[in-house]
């Protein structure tokens, strides 16, 4: 039988690290508020908010090279790309053709996926899918954002623009016909789109309007418009109900309970997000990983950021149950639950 299995995972972050202090120069805001509210002490950011070549898919270059290198392949080893980002460089195309040019891959297919902080989830069930299929072999699979070249860093938007930071990560999924029980296990995607302008960027869209609107009457474009917009209670409510449901549907589908896992790895939303699941389940803190504190929310960056760090941090050793979980703007939520 064939299976997917994690062949090699990097991460790429700025080095211009922003803190809370610096934050609060910009707006009426507190690393107190701050790190009560989300536990994020410092996030990065692109250095130059206008910069064309620091890009959302050359982030992903950067955490591709890395992924390569640990895998021991090249770029002309890659089947198929997925990119998952909500920050792209273009409104189209997207960030995977950018990638597989700056990687020189061959003219493999590539793929984006457009579901925000579960993003890397549903890029993975895609590359998982398509080695168990038999169709492919190396699947790269990216999730990267660049959040500040978006966000409203007046008073108006300080709900949200403390929240999220720039970076990218990546993952190559190879597929294994071992007799051993390395792998993934099971992969679990939801959403419920009555809930999509909860947490929403609205333009350009066909519902708010294009470019023409833009043009002709640039003051029908407002703030709310063009930023991210965000209900934050009532995405933590969802969020604490969606990631404990996901995690033990992701056990229960594998046969496994909650006392067989060996790490979670959440979507890094919010520590206090985080820290009601891991007491809900009645994890120790050696089986949970959280990174929030220096990179913020990086949405579909977060997860294979964090997998990297547990990695290299030796939070993970082969053999090990691990759950990736992850809930956001959609809404959408799953998880994918894999031995390494
Ligand atoms: N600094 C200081 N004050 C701020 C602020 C900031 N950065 N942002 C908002 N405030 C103020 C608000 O204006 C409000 O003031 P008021 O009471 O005078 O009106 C007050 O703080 C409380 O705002 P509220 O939005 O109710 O705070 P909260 O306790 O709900 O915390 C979040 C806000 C966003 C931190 C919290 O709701 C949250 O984390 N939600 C989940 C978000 C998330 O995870 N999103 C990603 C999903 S994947």
């Amino acid at each position: 039988m064939i299976k997917s299995v994690i062949a090699g995972v990097g991460h790429y972050v700025p080095e211009n690290i922003v803190t809370n202090d610096d934050l609060s120069q910009r707006m009426t805001t507190t690393d107190e508020w701050i790190t009560e509210r989300t536990g994020i002490k410092e996030r990065r950011h692109r250095k130059n908010r206008l910069d064309s070549e620091e890009t959302t898919s050359f982030y992903g270059f950067k955490a591709s090279e890395v992924a390569l290198k640990n895998a021991n392949l090249t770029a002309k080893d890659i089947d198929y790309i997925v990119f998952a980002t909500l920050s792209p460089d273009y409104f189209f195309p997207g960030c995977g053709v950018q990638l597989q040019e700056l990687l020189g891959c061959d003219t493999i297919g590539a793929l984006d996926v457009r579901n925000q902080c579960s993003g890397f989830i549903y890029a993975v069930s895609v590359a998982d899918a398509f080695i168990k299929s038999g169709m492919y072999k190396n699947v790269l699979v990216v999730g990267a954002e660049i959040h500040s070249f978006g966000l409203d860093f007046s008073d108006a938007g300080r709900g949200v623009s403390v929240i999220f930071g720039d970076g990218a990560g990546a993952i190559v999924l190879s597929s294994s016909e071992a007799s051993d029980s390395r792998g993934i296990l099971s992969v679990n995607m939801h959403s419920e789109g009555k809930y999509a302008e909860e947490l929403v960027v609205k333009f350009p869209g066909s519902k708010s309007g294009w470019s023409d609107n833009l043009l002709s009457n640039p003051d029908l474009i407002t703030a709310e418009d063009i930023y991210p917009v965000m209900n934050g209670n009532f995405v933590f409510k969802h969020a604490v109900t969606r990631f404990p449901e996901t995690i033990l549907e992701a056990l229960q589908k594998a046969g496994k309970t909650i006392e067989d896992l060996d790490l979670l790895i959440p979507h890094q939303a919010n520590l206090r997000i985080s820290q009601y699941v891991q007491q809900l389940l009645h994890l120790p803190d050696e089986k949970i990983f959280m990174n929030i504190q220096k990179y913020g929310n990086t949405t579909a960056a977060s997860i294979p950021i964090a997998l990297s760090e547990a990695i290299l941090e030796g939070r993970m050793k082969p053999g090990d149950l691990v759950c990736l979980s992850a809930f956001g703007s959609g809404f959408t939520w799953g998880s994918v639950l894999f031995e390494y």
